[in-house]
């Protein structure tokens, strides 16, 4: 892939999984298999029956959390997580800009140009989460500069029908009309989408360096994603709700309804809890920074808000793309993809200097969403970029976060690459202030909970305490946060399912079940042994398993809509045991992978499906199928997400309507 990814190839790549196994599936299955520990010694009955004799030592319960241990350089990985590039491509600028914004003061320089060109501007104003409304074009009176009294502007300049130059510029534009009283640490994330803890570490070494090293950033070792990509999980973060069903689950562990019942059937009012109007609420300015579209809450055919749910945003740089002409100007000419305009535009609002603390929310899916070693090529400019803001974040909370790991393609099936996907990254960096108090409770918290197992449902509280906290007081931070006190410092709460990180987590049970964290998604990880039943195991597969799916899709009244589940005997079927003490001792949990025949044998390649079998033979689902290669797309007949994942609709699957 090219360094400049179309918009729509971003697009498909970050939601639509584009990952189809192919002839080399079967070599990644053999390692898979290398990798599941084998030093576990056992002696299974050669029956499903109850297991005798078993040598359960170093067993952990599934209500437990052995925690994984990562190594970002692991040989065996490097096949599938790729290396740094021998030499970066260069690219030469094929018009350097010649005009520039500052201070609210835009110039165009014409020099160079013939006496029949002529510049004009327009903003491009921020309207709804989809879209934005350019004004009209106004022309540049010589010798300039123009104000501009917005965040984008668009600059043209055209001799006769031709366009010479084509530029786009970026501020923060406030009416200076508050005076602020109260001052309050800014709170900035730089989202990296789909950047693991690993990942992170391997690829962008240089920036890690920095955030923790140089600036003593707090890296979080163990946080779990709660679901399956970036919906699940940026929403956790920025509703503080649930936005994933989890309907079977082992014996122990929660079931529950995504929180939020209206999501993506109906537009969010202006009452919801997201964070953005907590930060508003308590008299922050707010930012959502992003460098594509759809934005998290519109997708996938999701209503979102409907209106500008931040006081600055990216979205009139992402509907502007749309022009081939802009696009090719400002990305392709310029030698930038479009996270470098956000980036720009999140410096320039890092650097604003407004009444009010700001809040930003980033995320940015261009540098490392699509390939494994993408990150690589940009780990020196956020590392230069990083170190030229230093002093800018003085005042500021900067959380380096991601929302999960790679999910697709041939790394993500492997025992590493699941642990990875589920590993996110967080490093906290303080304000100077605070970095220079490490006795702070604060930072004696934070550096406490770095170490134990949180989840993407800590960060909205975790938010919520660093607009609200007062960290002038050194007994603020002994106790947690209860829903009532949330609702004492914003209104709107509802609900919270995490806890905050600024405080001791010495309260709950740091497990997955403890945790709420799915156990399809849940970072825990047990190991993985085969069985001496297995081919007993396999026909379980084949017979039993399939009545159980098939009951669920009748149970929903789906029967019509989906195919029925056939095991596809002539495809390699897999069994793994997991090594883990279940809440009823006689049952057993296995991992099986494996081919449904429908469609013609045009159906993906295999599912996998988490079960407890019980001694009688009982099987019940512990989680939804995983189907690692189609996502969606194939159950779209169904509305609800949870039951898409089990669907392959008989029609042929639904196309996605965009917007
Ligand atoms: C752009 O500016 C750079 C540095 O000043 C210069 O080396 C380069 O030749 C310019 N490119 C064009 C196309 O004018
Ligand atoms: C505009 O031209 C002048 C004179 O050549 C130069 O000094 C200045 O840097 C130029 N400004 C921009 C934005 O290119
Ligand atoms: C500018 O436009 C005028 C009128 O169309 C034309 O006569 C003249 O040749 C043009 N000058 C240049 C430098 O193109
Ligand atoms: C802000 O404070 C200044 C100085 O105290 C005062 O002159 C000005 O009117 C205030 N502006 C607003 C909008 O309150
Ligand atoms: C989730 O929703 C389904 C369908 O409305 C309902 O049957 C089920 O009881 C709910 N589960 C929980 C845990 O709330
Ligand atoms: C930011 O947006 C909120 C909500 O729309 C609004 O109340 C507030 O005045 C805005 N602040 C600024 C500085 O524009
Ligand atoms: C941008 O540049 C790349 C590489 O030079 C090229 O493959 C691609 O087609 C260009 N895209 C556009 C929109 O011009
Ligand atoms: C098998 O055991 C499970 C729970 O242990 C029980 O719910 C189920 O009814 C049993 N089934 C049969 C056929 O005995």
């Amino acid at each position: 892939m090219s360094i400049f990814d179309s918009f729509y190839a971003k697009l498909q790549a970050k939601y639509v999984l584009i990952f189809i196994l192919t002839g080399t599936a079967a070599l990644y299955f053999v390692y898979d298999n290398l990798l599941i520990a084998s030093d576990i010694l056992l002696n299974a009955r050669p029956s499903v029956k109850p297991r005798v004799n078993e040598a359960h030592n170093g067993w952990t319960s599934i209500l437990g959390c052995p925690l994984p241990e990562v190594d970002p350089w692991e040989p065996e990985d490097i096949k599938f997580v790729g290396k740094p590039p021998d030499k970066i491509k260069e690219c030469n600028i094929v018009k350097n800009a010649t005009s520039m914004l500052e201070n609210g003061n835009l110039w165009v320089n014409l020099t160079g140009n013939s006496e029949n060109t002529s510049c004009s501007y327009r903003c491009l104003n921020y309207k709804s989460d989809n879209a934005a409304s350019p004004g009209a074009w106004i022309p540049y009176k010589e010798p300039g500069p123009a104000k501009v009294i917005c965040d984008w502007v668009d600059v043209e300049c055209k001799e006769g029908k031709t366009t010479e130059y084509r530029q786009i510029h970026s501020q923060i534009y406030t009416s200076e009309a508050s005076n602020l009283t109260r001052h309050r640490y800014n709170v900035y994330i730089l989202g990296l989408d789909a950047i693991s803890h690993s990942q992170f570490h391997r690829t962008m070494p240089k920036t890690a360096y920095f955030l923790e090293n140089e600036m003593n950033g707090i890296n979080f070792k163990h946080l779990s994603k709660v679901g399956y990509n970036s919906v699940p999980n940026q929403m956790a973060a920025l509703f503080g709700q649930k936005f994933t069903t989890v309907r079977h689950a082992p014996q122990g562990y929660p079931l529950f309804n995504m929180s939020n019942p209206y999501f993506c059937k109906r537009k969010h009012s202006k009452d919801e809890q997201y964070i953005g109007f907590v930060y508003n609420d308590l008299g922050f300015q707010t930012a959502h920074i992003d460098d594509m579209l759809p934005l998290v809450q519109v997708y996938p055919n999701c209503q979102g808000f409907g209106f500008a749910h931040t006081n600055h945003s990216t979205v009139p740089l992402s509907a502007a793309m749309k022009d081939k002409q802009f696009k090719k100007a400002v990305l392709n000419d310029s030698c930038k993809e479009e996270f470098h305009l956000s980036v720009e535009f999140f410096e320039a609002y890092i650097k604003a200097k407004t009444p009010e603390a700001k809040f930003a929310f980033t995320m940015l899916t261009g540098p490392g969403h699509d390939k494994l070693d993408d990150p690589y090529r940009y780990d020196d400019y956020f590392y230069r970029w990083l170190r030229k803001i230093r002093n800018d974040i003085d005042d500021a909370f900067l959380l380096v976060w991601s929302d999960h790991g790679h999910h697709f393609g041939p790394f993500y099936p492997t025992n590493h690459g699941q642990t990875d996907t589920r590993n996110a990254m967080l490093t906290v960096v303080l304000p100077k202030k605070l970095r220079e108090t490490p006795l702070h409770p604060v930072v004696q918290n934070l550096r406490q909970n770095s170490i134990t197992l949180v989840s993407q449902y800590d960060m909205f509280p975790t938010l919520l305490d660093l607009a609200t906290a007062d960290f002038y007081s050194s007994d603020s931070f002994t106790k947690q946060l209860t829903l009532q006190n949330y609702q004492k410092l914003n209104n709107r709460i509802r609900e919270v399912h995490g806890d905050s990180l600024l405080r001791p987590l010495t309260h709950r049970t740091p497990t997955c079940a403890g945790l709420g964290i799915p156990f399809i998604f849940c970072l825990c990880r047990w190991p993985l042994f085969t069985p001496k039943d297995e081919a007993e195991l396999k026909k379980v597969v084949i017979n039993d398993l399939p009545p159980v799916l098939n009951a669920f899709i009748k149970s929903i009244g789906a029967e019509d809509e989906c195919e029925q589940y056939k095991v596809n005997e002539k495809k390699a079927i897999e069994v793994y045991e997991v090594a883990t003490n279940l809440v009823n001792p006689t049952s057993r949990m296995i991992r099986s992978k494996f081919s449904i025949t429908a469609y013609n044998g045009k159906l993906p390649f295999h599912l996998q499906v988490f079960f407890e079998l019980t001694t009688n033979g009982t099987v019940s689902l512990a989680g939804r199928i995983h189907r690692y290669d189609t996502g969606w797309a194939s159950g779209r007949c169904r509305v609800d997400e949870y039951e898409q994942h089990f669907c392959y609709c008989k029609s042929p699957p639904k196309k996605c309507k965009g917007r």
